[in-house]
């Protein structure tokens, strides 16, 4: 992988573009609702308390901000952050009346906050379709406070063989299954194709140790299908 082009770039926002009123329901259906534990099994990761501040970027249809509200019992604040206007109307069409929610139409690789602001950074399902990882990377560990955490739900590689084999052949479905939900089969083969580009488990998490963070490390759900990479700001 590493980096893509301005092309690539170009077509990231074009899919959200094309996708973002089914994106919640593909995404069940993708998954099997799977997504559903991931993103759980990420907030219980990250444990957060109450009267704290999150930014989540490539926040999409808000799912992560909306558990970790429900975690912290609405004593805290959240910035929503994405590039697609579309998406983040979703988002903020869900969260609505949250007086502790803001909404940010941004960049990952170019923050709009100041240094040392956030307890926490979250990203998830969002760093493989970001142009410039390490410009990402460092924007988080930037606007985190000291003391602050990284927190990044992604695909990563499945490491049973046969397992690998099952996730492979039913990958090659969700193209069609766009095709009869969405009416399009172009985003889906663009999704497959960055999971597949996407860094081992063991590549990001070096990448993630190169910029300044501490106690990196990461874990796998699903036999690896996706992982929860962590690390912290000193
Ligand atoms: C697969 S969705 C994930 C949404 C949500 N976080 C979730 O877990 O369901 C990826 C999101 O990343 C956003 N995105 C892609 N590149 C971005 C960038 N460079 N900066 C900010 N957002 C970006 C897209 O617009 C999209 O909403």
């Amino acid at each position: 992988m590493k980096t893509h082009h301005k092309n690539s770039e170009r077509l990231v926002t074009k899919v959200f573009q094309d996708v973002f009123d089914k994106y919640d329901l593909m995404n069940d259906l993708m998954s099997l609702g799977i997504h559903r534990l991931w993103k759980k099994n990420f907030i219980n990761w990250l444990n957060p308390q109450k009267n704290t501040t999150l930014v989540d970027v490539a926040s999409g249809t808000g799912d992560i901000a909306k558990l970790y509200l429900n975690k912290i019992n609405y004593k805290g604040h959240v910035c929503c952050v994405d590039e697609s206007k579309e998406m983040l109307n979703i988002n903020r069409e869900k969260l609505k009346g949250n007086i502790n929610v803001k909404w940010f139409c941004s960049n990952a690789e170019k923050l709009p906050f100041k240094n040392n602001y956030f307890d926490y950074y979250t990203i998830s399902f969002g760093i493989r379709n970001i142009n410039n990882i390490n410009n990402a990377l460092k924007e988080a560990y930037r606007v985190l406070k000291p003391g602050g955490r990284f927190l990044c739900l992604e695909f990563a590689k499945v490491e049973n063989e046969i397992l690998n084999k099952l996730y492979k052949t039913y990958s090659k479905s969700i193209p069609q299954l766009g095709k009869f939900i969405v009416g399009k089969s172009g985003p889906y083969e663009y999704l497959i194709n960055s999971i597949e580009k996407f860094y081992s488990q063991e590549k990001f998490f070096q990448q993630i140790k190169k910029q300044n963070f501490i106690n990196v490390s990461y874990r796998n759900l699903s036999g690896g299908i996706v992982a929860i990479h962590s690390a912290w700001k000193v």
